[in-house]
């Protein structure tokens, strides 16, 4: 199985709050985008890279890309559009033109899992489009705007989107066009394939693949990526005895 990942980047990351934007704040001292990176490259599945960026990022990012110790698969950098949605399908743009399969992931999960990227890539080739999502947990309230609840939403069929969003190269394409032939923005790419009434297979995501959003996530990143790099530490040091 094969396929691209095209890594969103060019998001402004006003909820942060910081002058850089998210893929370049360090986490334990590497940028967010190279770990995002390095997690996509553990999968033998992955052909090529593309990072979308905002064009006045490029020059930083392609240092990074230097500094870094180089992956063995080939990365493209691309200039990204002023919404998420512009900036997947200028990513989308930079494919090969024999590429089936296409991986949308955002720079701002940094947890990715070989296997559930890995997943999401087989079922795309199975249905045409596969979504990484988990399914709600807590109770679900909808609630007005002066702060009163409203109802109770069941959740059993409630899940929250992730990324990767794994599709075939046509399908999103497709998609994409008709979004913009039609003047539809969505949040992710996922909806644009259910607008034309395709199917969407759901792989089961993980919440340490969460999205770092706010200060408060990046900050529980950290305590995460150095809990995770102890606990391999320690697995290593038993194999050895
Ligand atoms: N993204 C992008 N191009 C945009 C907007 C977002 O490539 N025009 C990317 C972001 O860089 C991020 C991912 O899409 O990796 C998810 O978006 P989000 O978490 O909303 O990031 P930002 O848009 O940067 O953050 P904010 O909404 O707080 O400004
Ligand atoms: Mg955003």
């Amino acid at each position: 199985m094969q396929a691209e990942v095209i890594i969103v980047a060019a998001g402004k990351g006003e909820r942060m709050g910081r002058e850089l934007p998210k893929p370049f704040l360090p986490l334990c001292g590497t940028p967010l985008l190279i770990h995002t990176l390095r997690a996509v490259a553990q999968s033998l599945f992955i052909t090529r890279i593309i990072i979308v960026v905002a064009p006045e990022r490029e020059a930083l990012c392609c240092d990074l890309l230097r500094k870094y110790a180089p992956l063995r698969i080939p990365v493209t950098v691309v200039h990204g559009g002023a919404e998420r949605q512009d900036s997947v399908r200028l990513g989308l743009a930079a494919l090969e033109s024999t590429s089936e399969i296409v991986a949308i992931h955002d720079a701002a999960r940094p947890f990715l899992d070989r296997k559930i990227l890995e997943c999401s890539i087989e079922a795309a080739a199975d249905y045409g489009g596969a979504l990484v999502a988990v399914p709600a947990r807590d109770t679900i309230k909808r609630v007005a705007e002066d702060g009163t609840v409203l109802e109770t939403i069941p959740r059993q069929q409630l899940w929250f989107a992730q990324t990767p969003q794994t599709f075939r190269v046509s399908l999103i394409r497709e998609a994409h066009a008709r979004a913009v032939a039609e003047g539809v923005t969505a949040t992710d790419d996922a909806a644009l394939i259910e607008r034309l009434g395709k199917p969407i297979k759901i792989v089961l995501g993980s919440q340490q693949n969460f999205k770092i959003t706010t200060p408060e996530d990046l900050q529980f990143a950290e305590a995460l990526f150095l809990n995770t790099s102890k606990s391999n530490e320690s697995t290593k040091k038993t194999g050895d005895e």
